[in-house]
C-alpha cells in the first residue's frame, strides 16, 4: 500500500460489501459487477489505496467467497471481515471490530457500490479530520433528496444525520445528503460505534448517529460536499449503466487533456488502465478492454477491438483489426482491416495489411504478411508458435502450420501451406505446378454458345 505523509495518522479505510444487490437481479454479488472494466469493488479498493490507506477491511456478506477472492486479488493484504446478518451501517463497520481496535488513527468508511469516488474528494473529506473534527461526512446536494439521509446542518458544523424514515416534514426539505462516506479520528471508535442503538424506523443500526454521539462527548462533526455524480450508488443495472457512462466521460476527458485525439469522444470505451499516448489519434467506434497501451503518435482507425496489448509508437491499427491479449506491436507496425493479432511480438516495421489471423508467434522487423494468412496455432489439443525472421515476405492465403519458423528474408509463395521450416533467403513454394493449355477457353467459349443456341 501506498505510503502516508510523515504528519498524518495512519489511515484505516474500511470497505462495506455486505449488500447482496438483490435488485441487479443478478447471480454475482453486486460489488463484482463492472464499470470501465474493473469490478466496483476493485474502484473503490484503488481509491482508497490511491489516498494512501495503511490498510485496508472489507466487510463482506456470509458465503460471499467471490467477493473475498476479489478483495484480495485487488489489495493483497486486504483484511476481509464477514457481517454475518445486515443489521445496518453501524453493525456492519463492527464486524471489522478486530481492525479498529488494533488500529490506531484515521478510519475512513467506504461502500463497495460507489465505483467514482475521487481521491481528491476523500483527501479532503480527511482534511477536516486533520482540522479537529472528530467527524467527517462526504455530502452531496441531491436533486431529488428522497431517501436519503439527511445533513442537518448549523452554521457550518454538522448537527445529525437524520434517515429519510425518521425525518421530520421540515428535515425531509434539506437536499444535502449524506454519501454514506465518513471519516473518523476517535481515540475508541469500536467503544463509540457500540453505543449506537435501533430505535429507529428500520430497526438498524445506523452508522450516522455516530455523528450524534460523537458530538454528545464534545467531538465536532463536519461535512465535506462533492458532486451527486461522484457518489452514485449502484443498486440496478440501469444504474451501473449510468455509472459506467460517467466513467467513460470522465475517462476520455482525462486521455484528451493529456494529448489523444477523439474524432467522436463519446463512441470511443475505455478501460480504468487504458493509457494513450501524446498524439495518438483514435477513430470513432473504438473498444479498449483492459490492459492496453498506445504509445505515442500511433493511430487507431475506426471500429477496433483491443485488450490486454501494446501499440507501439507510430503504428497503425485498423480499421477492423482486433488486438487480443499478448499483442506486442513495436514501432512503426501496420495493421490493416480484418486483423487479428493474439500472443504475437510484432518488430519495428512489420505489416498485416489485410485479412489475417496471427496468433502464437513473433514476426520480425519489416517482414510483410499477405492478405489471407493464418498462423494455424492450433492442432486441437496444443498451441503452437510461428516464427517469421526480419524482413520475410509471406505471400497471400499462406497457411503457416505451427510450429514453424520462416527464416530471415525468406520468401513464402502465396497459396502455400507450410509445415517446415524456411531458411533465410529461401523462397519456399508449396502448390501444385501451374499447367496452360493455349487457346482452350476460346474454343470452350465457341462450343458453348453453339450448344446454347440449340437448346
Ligand atoms: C445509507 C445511509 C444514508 C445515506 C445513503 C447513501 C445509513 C444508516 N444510512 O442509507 O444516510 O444517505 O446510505 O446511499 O448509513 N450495508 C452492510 N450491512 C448492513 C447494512 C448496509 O454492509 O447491515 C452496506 C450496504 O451493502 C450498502 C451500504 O452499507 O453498500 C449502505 O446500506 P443501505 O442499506 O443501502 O443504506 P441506505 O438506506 O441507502
Ligand atoms: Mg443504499
Amino acid at each position: 500500500m501506498s505510503q502516508t505523509t510523515s504528519r498524518q495518522p495512519a489511515l484505516l479505510s474500511i470497505v462495506l460489501a455486505a449488500g447482496k444487490g438483490t435488485r441487479m437481479r443478478s447471480k454475482r454479488a453486486k460489488v463484482l459487477h463492472e464499470v470501465g472494466g474493473r469490478s466496483m469493488l476493485g474502484h473503490v479498493c484503488a481509491v482508497a489505496q490511491t489516498i494512501g490507506s495503511d490498510r485496508i477491511a472489507v466487510v463482506v456478506g456470509p458465503d460471499m467467497d467471490d467477493v473475498r477472492a476479489e478483495a484480495m486479488a485487488h489489495v493483497p493484504g486486504a483484511e476481509v471481515f464477514v457481517q454475518s446478518q445486515q443489521n445496518g451501517t453501524a453493525d456492519a463497520v463492527l464486524a471489522a471490530r478486530e481492525a479498529i481496535q488494533s488500529h490506531d488513527g484515521d478510519v475512513l468508511v467506504l461502500y463497495a457500490d460507489t465505483p467514482l469516488l475521487t481521491a481528491a474528494t476523500l483527501r479532503a473529506l480527511r482534511g477536516v479530520l486533520d482540522e479537529g473534527a472528530a467527524v467527517g461526512v462526504l455530502g452531496f446536494t441531491a436533486d431529488d433528496p428522497t431517501g436519503y439521509g439527511r445533513l442537518v446542518m448549523e452554521g457550518g458544523r454538522l448537527l445529525a444525520i437524520r434517515e429519510d424514515k425518521d425525518a421530520s416534514a421540515a428535515e425531509r426539505t434539506i437536499c444535502l445528503c449524506n454519501s454514506g462516506v465518513v471519516a473518523f479520528r476517535h481515540p475508541d471508535l469500536a467503544q463509540l460505534l457500540g453505543g449506537i442503538g435501533n430505535d429507529n424506523a428500520n430497526g438498524e443500526y445506523y452508522l450516522t448517529d455516530a455523528v450524534t454521539l460523537a458530538r454528545a462527548e464534545g467531538g465536532e462533526a463536519r461535512a465535506v460536499v462533492c458532486d451527486e455524480e461522484e457518489v452514485l450508488g449502484v443498486n440496478t443495472r440501469v444504474q451501473l449503466a449510468e455509472a459506467e457512462a460517467l466513467f467513460q466521460r470522465r475517462a476520455r476527458e482525462k486521455a484528451m487533456l493529456a494529448g489523444a485525439t477523439m474524432i467522436a469522444p463519446e463512441t470511443v470505451w475505455l478501460s480504468y488502465d487504458t493509457q494513450l499516448g501524446v498524439d495518438v489519434v483514435i477513430e470513432p467506434n473504438v473498444f479498449f478492454g483492459p490492459g492496453a497501451v498506445v504509445e505515442d503518435g500511433a493511430e487507431i482507425k475506426a471500429n477496433c477491438h483491443i485488450e490486454q496489448a501494446r501499440v507501439g509508437a507510430g503504428a497503425r491499427i485498423g480499421p477492423f483489426a482486433r488486438l487480443r491479449p499478448g499483442a506486442d506491436l513495436g514501432p512503426d507496425v501496420h495493421i490493416g482491416n480484418f486483423v487479428e493479432v493474439k500472443n504475437v511480438v510484432m518488430e519495428q516495421g512489420a505489416r498485416a495489411n489485410h485479412l489475417a489471423y496471427l496468433g502464437d508467434g513473433r514476426v520480425g522487423a519489416k517482414a510483410n504478411i499477405g492478405a489471407g494468412t493464418i498462423f494455424c496455432n492450433y492442432d486441437g489439443f496444443f498451441k503452437h508458435r510461428t516464427e517469421i525472421g526480419k524482413g520475410a515476405f509471406v505471400g497471400s492465403n499462406s497457411a503457416l502450420v505451427a510450429p514453424v519458423k520462416i527464416g530471415d528474408g525468406a520468401y513464402v509463395g502465396s497459396g502455400s501451406v507450410i509445415t517446415k521450416d524456411v531458411e533465410a533467403d529461401a523462397l519456399a513454394l508449396e502448390r501444385s505446378e501451374q499447367r496452360q493449355r493455349s487457346g482452350w477457353a476460346a474454343k470452350f467459349r465457341e462450343m458453348m454458345v453453339r450448344r446454347k443456341a440449340k437448346a
